[in-house]
């Protein structure tokens, strides 16, 4: 590990004689996250009550840690803001794309889209009286299915399961080129992959707080606007915390001329907090680095693991070429669930993803190379030793 990376790594609480190698879930708890949390409470809740809103800048936190997310995904300040849950923001822009070109009748994704997107779609293809053909594909017809009677391409960069990584500069270029717009879901992407989505012409994007961006558990999502779309963009959850005035209190509805439109009751306090407090764990850093880094640990993964993928039937399912993945290596097997649940009680903390998937996320601000070594010597035990055949395995907990 170079000196960078041991300075990236002294930025976070981790468990001892642990492996976590499941950050694409949860991320790991960054130091000062505790401390604010408890100062959002003692002070500026126990005692500042609700003169806080303005004295300690609450109202404006969905806006603060927008900007601070925008830096990570190559957007402007006031494109992003952070806010509710990533299946709702993927109503509100996926609501307000269609309305934006409601002569257009077709919804792009792709079939293996993390299933919330999908579900999302198609509740609102129902809310909108089933006029909408949802065109769900696979990732190598994407290209023949983009043509000029799509109104909405969306897509999740990172495959949850596979790790497989979209060329969403090409494929966003392809939609503008047929003038469908585009939504990206960045669950997997941001804070491990460098994006670039103003210039890229992306219109709207959604993503996870408690993943790789390290918010927490149930962390508020974000969600990304081209600037161009900020007075067009309609909001159906039309909100007070969207009005332009919401302090007017009038009757009628008036979205605000900006982003915050898109938002629409009281924010999160302590959780977007603890997420502002979290994100500093990126301050001074560039997400080129964290990509090399990020690439050079999977590769390694890859390597290590390979005579013992050979030996033990595990398929490798994310691509080899390392610019065609995220920041996670999956392996399928039969035996994938009792497998990892034996690999986690080693010390390895991983995940699984039905029918059949063995998940590995490496989060490169916290993970060395001597973390990668010691998580492969620990599998190899469990693999070799046949632990994971033992009966306590067999059972499946709620959260896989
Ligand atoms: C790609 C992707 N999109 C959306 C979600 C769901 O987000 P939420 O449950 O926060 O709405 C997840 C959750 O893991 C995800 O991986």
């Amino acid at each position: 590990m170079s000196k960078d990376t041991d300075a990236w790594r002294s930025r976070f609480v981790l468990p001892a004689n642990q492996v976590y190698l499941d950050g694409n879930s949860l991320g790991a708890l960054p130091k000062g996250v505790m401390e604010r949390v408890q100062q959002v409470i003692a002070v500026e809740w126990g005692t500042d009550l609700i003169q806080s809103w303005n004295k300690h800048g609450w109202i404006d936190l969905p806006a603060r840690v927008g900007a601070k997310i925008a830096r990570l995904i190559g957007a402007m300040p006031q494109e992003v803001v952070a806010a509710d849950s990533t299946s709702l923001n993927l109503f509100k822009v996926l609501l307000a794309a269609l309305k934006l070109q409601p002569e257009r009748k077709v919804i792009v994704s792709e079939i293996g889209n993390f299933p919330t997107d999908l579900y999302i779609a198609e509740g609102i293809n129902q809310l909108l009286g089933g006029e909408y053909e949802l065109r769900f594909i696979e990732s190598n017809q994407l290209a023949a299915a983009i043509d000029e009677s799509v109104a909405v391409v969306m897509l999740t960069q990172v495959d949850y399961r596979t790790g497989a990584l979209l060329d969403m500069q090409a494929i966003t270029a392809l939609a503008r080129s047929v003038g469908a717009l585009t939504i990206w879901d960045l669950s997997h992407s941001a804070g491990v992959i460098p994006l670039s989505l103003s210039a890229w012409g992306v219109d709207f994007a959604i993503g996870c707080g408690y993943k790789f961006l390290c918010g927490g558990p149930g962390a508020p999502a974000f969600l990304y606007v081209a600037e161009r779309h900020h007075l067009s963009a309609q909001p159906a959850l039309s909100g007070w915390m969207g009005h332009a005035e919401p302090f007017a209190f009038v009757p009628n509805y008036t979205p605000s001329q900006d982003i915050r439109r898109l938002t629409v009751g009281t924010p999160n306090v302590i959780a977007l907090s603890a997420l502002d407090t979290a994100l500093e764990v990126f301050a001074g850093i560039e997400m080129a680095d964290i990509r090399a880094h990020s690439l050079v640990l999977t590769t390694r993964f890859i390597e290590l693991m390979q005579p013992l993928a050979q030996t033990h039937d595990l398929t490798l399912v994310t691509p080899l070429a390392a610019h065609q993945r995220g920041s996670q290596v999956s392996y399928a097997s039969q035996h994938g669930y009792p497998m990892m649940r034996a690999i986690i009680e080693a010390g390895v903390v991983g995940d699984f993803r039905a029918p059949d998937i063995m998940r590995f996320g490496f989060a490169a601000l916290y993970l060395s190379l001597a973390d990668i070594d010691e998580a492969v010597r620990r599998i190899a035990l469990v693999l070799e030793r046949g632990i994971w055949r033992e009966e306590r395995f067999a059972g499946r907990n709620a959260v896989t």
